[in-house]
């Protein structure tokens, strides 16, 4: 075997999260989010685990279309809808559902001749996230003219994104969804607003379709709270081996620019991870690994290939000897706090040098 850095993908994991979302949303729609390599984990498998889900959401054409070729023939929502008029051929031929979230994709949808699939398409509306959507005031003459549309059909219904639905107070998520009940016509037209957030922390998000990422990879959403605290279950673990233990001396210091120096004689141990396999470069010392199921400290700075470990409190610990980055064990969630980053962007950047393997159970 060669270098030992992998992330070991548990679908059975995958499998656990989905139901905790059904069993939290039992009336509603399940559209699990995959875009972004199901969010580093690897769309293909991922999408094979979650074959209970009821629709995928993805970012581009180009995800869906990786999932088609793979066989899977579940319904498929491109959640930014098309980019180009050109891409909307191969909606149609995939049988590709489609979010319109602006006056210039209406006006391209408005100008396409019936054909024999029509595009089934949520209107995406603006409550208050100011990044995608119709403004709630246009929100009536956009829905009669996507309801004219000869391409378009069915309706799917109306959708929003919430902006702030990790803080259970901030009032912004209520002020979203009094928007939505505004614009919405009548309660036969379906609502989809909830994400993980939203799932977890706002039942009145719930509406007809859930929207859920982060929390089917194993992570809450929420502030100060991780995935296991809510019953999930990580299914992404980065792992790799202890490479060389080094006898330092009082006064060394370890790694690039000497930012720590051992304050006493002491062992450190070389992890063979580093920014060049998406281990956060600013992760801190102090910021704790897996060492053959303990913590052990970072000491110094991530390199590309490697990081140094304080093996002070494992003194029997020997070349070889496994590391957990995070995952089990040691909740993503923690390590994105210490990298003053979040869960979301440790998975995503993951690179294509660490090897995935999939395990179920
Ligand atoms: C439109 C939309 N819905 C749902 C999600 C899932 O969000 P989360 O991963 O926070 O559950 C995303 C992710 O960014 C999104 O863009």
């Amino acid at each position: 075997m060669s270098r030992a850095a992998r992330a070991v993908i548990d679908l059975s994991a995958l499998r656990h999260n989905l139901q905790q979302v059904r069993r939290v949303a039992p009336q509603q729609q399940i559209i699990a989010v995959i875009k972004a390599d199901a969010y580093g984990h690897g769309i293909v498998p991922v999408a094979r685990a979650l074959a209970d889900a009821d629709v995928f959401g993805v970012a581009c054409l180009e995800e869906a279309l990786s999932l088609r070729e793979a066989g899977i023939d579940k319904s498929i929502l491109l959640l930014e809808g098309f980019f180009h008029a050109d891409e909307l051929p191969l909606i149609r031929h995939h049988k590709l559902q489609i979010v319109v979230h602006s006056e210039h994709q209406l006006d391209v949808l408005a100008s396409l001749p019936a054909q024999a699939f029509s595009i089934p398409a949520w209107l995406k509306v603006d409550t208050g996230m100011h990044r995608l959507g119709i403004l709630p005031q246009a929100v009536p003459a956009a829905w009669q003219r996507l309801a004219a549309c000869p391409a378009v059909a069915p309706l799917l219904g109306l959708m929003t994104h919430l902006a702030n639905a990790d803080d259970r107070g901030d009032d912004t998520t209520r002020q979203q969804l009094e928007c939505l009940a505004a614009v919405r016509p009548d309660s036969s037209i379906a609502v989809s607003i909830a994400n993980s957030a939203g799932i977890l922390a706002w039942p009145a998000s719930h509406g007809d379709a859930v929207r859920p990422g982060i929390m089917l990879y194993g992570v809450s959403p929420m502030l100060n709270e991780t995935g296991l605290q809510r019953g999930l279950r990580p299914v992404m673990t980065l792992q790799s081996e202890l490479i060389s233990i080094r006898p330092c001396k009082k006064g060394d210091a370890v790694g690039y620019g000497g930012s720590w120096v051992c304050p006493e004689d002491m062992p450190v141990g070389v992890v063979a991870m580093g920014y060049g396999d998406g281990y956060p470069r600013h992760a801190p010392s102090g910021t704790p690994v897996l060492l053959n199921g303990r913590r052990a400290a970072l000491v110094g700075r991530v390199s590309m290939d490697m990081i140094c470990v304080d093996l002070r409190g494992q003194p029997d610990a020997a070349v070889g000897d496994s590391v957990i980055l995070w995952g089990d064990g040691l909740p993503a969630e923690e390590i994105a706090e210490y990298a003053t980053t979040i869960a979301y962007a440790l998975f995503c950047g993951v690179t294509s040098r660490v090897k995935k393997e999939t395990i179920d159970g």
